[in-house]
């Protein structure tokens, strides 16, 4: 079962996840000198880094990001989720190294060559990795998406059973734009930590739904990492539909 930790509003949401997001990077650079983490769009980076951008306490110098769904879109796009995730939290970094930020192969994206920007960017996991087993990340961070679709993932879609890609490309997104790649669930699953991070009255339906009806089979409750945790930060208002007994206090 995750562990559900749920927030008086965003705000208190952004500190409980800043605080957690410090231990999980102290405990990551000690076990191996780095934190290999993967970070989803939407909503996601404005709350992760309202507080995590001014944490003093984490080692910054050692994270190595990467997207865990990108739009096949260029870097300066709107769509784009590096320039989301840069905006909000990597621009405000300066101990953050070039070299560990991995976007998405800006040119295959722009001419929206889904399958070629999927490669690629299997690539440059494997090169990071350094092996052929499944990646173990530190830490993936994914959104829920109104209909439990997470990365981009979405309910009935193919990519659901994707049992060999590290990195999917898909064309037919439901959610705009349709060009993406995203990390496949056997990625997902060989997470050490997955974090889900959602806020909002919108979100309260689905949040129950996927936190107290399993036998949904929704992506968002295929992810069940064989060595790993999986987590949710919410705000009380996507968690008011949860049994009180869902939820843990946050300590
Ligand atoms: C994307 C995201 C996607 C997102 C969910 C939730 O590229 O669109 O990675 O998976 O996390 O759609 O988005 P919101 O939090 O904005 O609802």
């Amino acid at each position: 079962m995750p562990i559900v930790y749920s927030f008086a509003d965003g705000d208190a949401l952004s500190g409980g996840l800043n605080s957690f997001v410090e231990k999980v990077s102290r405990d990551a650079i000690a076990n191996h000198g780095y934190l290999s983490v993967a970070i989803s769009g939407g909503s996601l980076p404005k709350i992760l880094s309202k507080d995590l951008k001014t944490n003093k306490n984490v080692e910054f110098d050692k994270w190595h990001v990467f997207w865990a769904d990108e739009r096949c879109v260029p870097h300066d796009h709107e769509d784009s989720n590096y320039l989301e995730v840069r905006k909000s939290l990597l621009d405000h970094i300066p101990q953050l190294q070039q070299a560990n930020i991995h976007p998405i192969h800006e040119a295959f994206a722009t001419a929206k060559d889904t399958e070629k920007a999927a490669a690629d960017y299997e690539q440059q996991l494997k090169s990071f990795f350094k092996t052929n087993e499944w990646p173990a990340f530190d830490l993936i961070l994914l959104g829920m998406g109104p209909d439990g679709h997470c990365c981009s993932l979405f309910p009935g879609h193919p990519l659901l059973d994707e049992k060999t890609r590290w990195v999917a490309p898909i064309n037919d997104s439901p959610k705009p734009p349709p060009e993406r790649i995203t990390l496949t669930f056997p990625v997902l699953n060989h997470a050490r930590l997955v974090v889900f991070v959602t806020a909002g009255d919108g979100k309260k339906d689905m949040v129950q739904q996927i936190i107290e009806q399993p036998e949904k089979n929704l992506p968002c409750q295929r992810v069940k990492p064989s060595e790993g945790h999986v987590y949710w930060f919410i705000d009380d208002a996507a968690a008011s539909k949860l049994r009180k007994e869902s939820c843990s206090e946050y300590k």
